[in-house]
């Protein structure tokens, strides 16, 4: 899919916008709307190292800062020799925002790639019906 490749582009490319100066540890995300609109996201650390937030959330952040709550595709990418994995708070995120059944596209180096929903990161999850 033509699309999907460009997302991953995007992902990639965010790798570069990272603020690592602690970890060195990049990740890059393209959040895609159901409209198509793409969010990138990044890694931003702080010295105060709990502070740190994901590029999954910072994507999802941005995008529904802006108004945004309809998501059809998350694409996250590390230097990795396996395709990176989604923190737990980063998945409890994509819970709240997307479908169980929405894919998300996991990549690595060397364009290693995994393809998982929300509901295989985040099985049995905690949401609005439980409350
Ligand atoms: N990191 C992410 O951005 N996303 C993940 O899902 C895993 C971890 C970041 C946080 C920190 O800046 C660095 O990777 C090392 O943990």
């Amino acid at each position: 899919m033509q699309a999907k490749k460009e997302w991953i582009e995007i992902a990639v490319a965010a790798l570069d916008q990272a603020y690592v100066p602690y970890s060195h540890f990049p990740v890059g995300a393209c959040l895609v709307t159901a409209d198509g609109k793409t969010y990138q996201g990044v890694n931003i650390e702080n010295a105060s190292f709990g502070l740190t937030n994901c590029a999954e959330r910072t994507a999802f952040f941005k995008a529904v800062s802006e108004g945004e709550r309809n998501f059809q595709h998350l694409v996250v990418a590390g230097h990795t020799p396996e395709p990176i994995s989604p923190c737990g708070a980063c998945r409890q995120v994509m819970s709240e925002f997307c479908d169980p059944s929405m894919p998300v596209t996991l990549v690595g180096d060397e364009g290693v790639i995994k393809e998982m929903t929300v509901s295989q990161l985040l099985p049995y999850s905690f949401t609005d019906k439980d409350l």
